[in-house]
């Protein structure tokens, strides 16, 4: 017989309902002992909501949940928060303006106020560790919500370190971070799990998956179809498994953009942030922006686009003229999608149909009257070409899974006629199949002209999209990639500032 293994939690026929929808279905989840048990599925296949009900956030209809021998199904939550079991989320719970600091010492303060004075010179040095560890150079004072979304992931995770862990959960930790980033966390999460915690890891991106992890869970309409040994499978069972279909390749091809600028930007400043960058990007043409977590990049999509207050420097649409405001960018056919969607880009207590609606409301009103049958037809066509998955178009989009609300903030902007599109990290936590619907939407909207400016920190994505790419380090170009010059190790060396390249420093 093979190695006695023991299940440190087990999870038996558990079912889940939202009204009519069952989004678990008898599911069976086993965590061994000292494992990193990875869960992939498409978005919407009931990944966080296993999770969340694992951690005691999200009640279980049926089934039971044993972890380290006690029956946790109906466990009040305290008593699942003090066991030693923390979920990180896919989509970062903190208090936007509190600073880090004070993020990571809320539980605290509540714990340990018997009557004692809270020790902030304690907690300060802690995190400080903590944040060095995960390799994090802002500021524990800086409010959190001036942070990106991978920053404030690292702030959760301090959180979570400084408790008593035995079961690490992370919903996709990586969908915003660049391969070194990963690296790190990776590390972190391998010290963890040396140290005897084990780990439940939800992610998209499989070459991570199969990294990290020592077995697979594929999640499909929340259902489990199969538990893999993570050295026994490949990646395209996996996208077989999840998926059931085949997935179309996304390489761009390199002659299709033309020589006519469509956008030039000119030493533009945002102080803090964007220094002296300058860049033209022309019709059809893709260009992608590499860089670090930090590296200035959204903050220069923010900046082109009027968003974020600019001290110097010109953008000009070649169609249209300069542009300083959000309201001339806009006249100006440029749009923005903004990597932080469920804050920046959708009206979370609104129906799928209404944010789909709002950014196209010239096409389904006339005279200031609302056409509802066009509306109709316009989300039904976006919510189809993008395959969201949801019970009904009047479904809140708070209620969708995170894969989908990024679908739906895309989508909304995808009717118009935009000639430039500044898009922030577009894949961040969608499936492989949309994933590769929404990298043929890109090059097909660049093969009829469209100017591209793509943020992205999926080191594949980056490299198979972009005609060429500038790298950013420390707000300020730090180098500019074409053609054969396009690696991996090129965009790395020139974001880590290992070298220097083409223009820019
Ligand atoms: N509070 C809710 N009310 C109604 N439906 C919900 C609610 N939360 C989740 N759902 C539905 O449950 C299904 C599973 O969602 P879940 O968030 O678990 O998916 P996921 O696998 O994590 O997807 P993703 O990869 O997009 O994060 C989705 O169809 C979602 O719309
Ligand atoms: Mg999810």
């Amino acid at each position: 017989m093979g190695v006695l293994v023991i299940n440190v939690l087990e999870c038996k026929s558990l079912s889940k309902w939202y009204g009519e929808a069952a989004v678990l279905k008898n599911v069976d989840f086993n965590l061994a002992q000292n494992e990193i048990h990875a869960i992939v599925g498409e978005n919407g296949a009931g990944k966080s909501t296993l999770v969340k009900i694992i951690s005691g956030l999200v009640p279980v209809d049926v089934g039971t949940i044993k972890f380290e021998d006690s029956d946790r199904t109906f466990a009040h939550i305290r008593e699942i928060q003090n066991s030693g079991v923390t979920l990180i989320h896919q989509e970062p719970r903190l208090f936007p303006d509190l600073s880090v600091l004070e993020n990571v010492c809320v539980d605290y303060q509540v714990r340990d106020g018997k009557g004692k004075r809270f020790n902030w010179k304690k907690a300060e040095e802690e995190t400080k560790e903590l944040l060095a560890q995960l390799g994090c150079s802002f500021s524990v004072h800086s409010p959190v919500k001036a942070l990106s979304v991978a920053d404030q992931q690292m702030v959760d995770m301090v959180s979570a370190l400084r408790k008593k862990l035995k079961l690490l959960i992370v919903d996709e930790p990586t969908a915003s971070l660049t391969p070194s980033e990963v690296a790190r966390l990776f590390a972190t999460i391998r010290k963890l799990n040396a140290s005897g915690v084990s780990i439940i890891f939800i992610g998209h991106r499989l070459e991570e998956v199969l990294e990290i992890s020592t077995r697979v869970t594929v999640l499909k309409d929340g259902e489990v179809v199969a538990v893999k040994k993570t050295s026994e499978t490949t990646e395209d069972e996996l996208i077989r498994l999840m998926v059931g279909r085949n997935i179309a390749a996304s390489k761009t091809d390199s002659r299709s953009s033309s020589k006519e600028v469509s956008l030039k930007v000119s030493h533009l400043e945002s102080p803090g942030f964007v220094a002296d960058v300058s860049f033209e990007v022309k019709k059809g043409e893709i260009l992608g922006i590499g860089g670090l977590v930090g590296a200035g990049r959204s903050e220069l999509l923010e900046t082109v686009f009027g968003l974020r207050k600019r001290t110097a420097g010109e953008v000009v649409s070649s169609n249209h003229g300069s542009i300083k405001t959000v309201k001339q960018a806009i006249s100006a056919r440029v749009a923005l999608v903004p990597e932080d969607r469920a804050h920046n880009g959708l009206f979370l207590n609104r129906s799928i149909g209404e944010n789909l609606v709002i950014t196209n409301l010239n096409l389904t009103s006339k005279g200031g009257k609302r056409n509802f049958g066009k509306e109709t037809q316009i989300a039904n066509e976006l919510i189809e070409k993008f395959r969201v998955k949801l019970s009904s178009a009047s479904q809140l989009v708070r209620e969708l899974s995170g894969g989908n609300q990024q679908k739906v903030s895309l989508a909304k902007w995808l009717k118009q006629e935009v000639e430039i599109l500044l898009i922030d990290e577009p894949s961040r936590g969608v499936d492989v199949g949309s994933k590769s619907e929404i990298h043929q939407f890109l090059n097909n909207s660049a093969k009829d002209g469209m100017a591209v400016v793509m943020v992205s920190s999926d080191m594949r994505e980056l490299i198979e999209l972009s005609h060429r790419i500038i790298v950013m380090r420390n707000g300020r170009i730090a180098g500019e990639l074409s053609g054969s010059e396009i690696s991996e190790e090129a965009v790395l060396r020139l974001a880590s500032g290992l070298a220097t390249a083409g223009k820019g420093n």
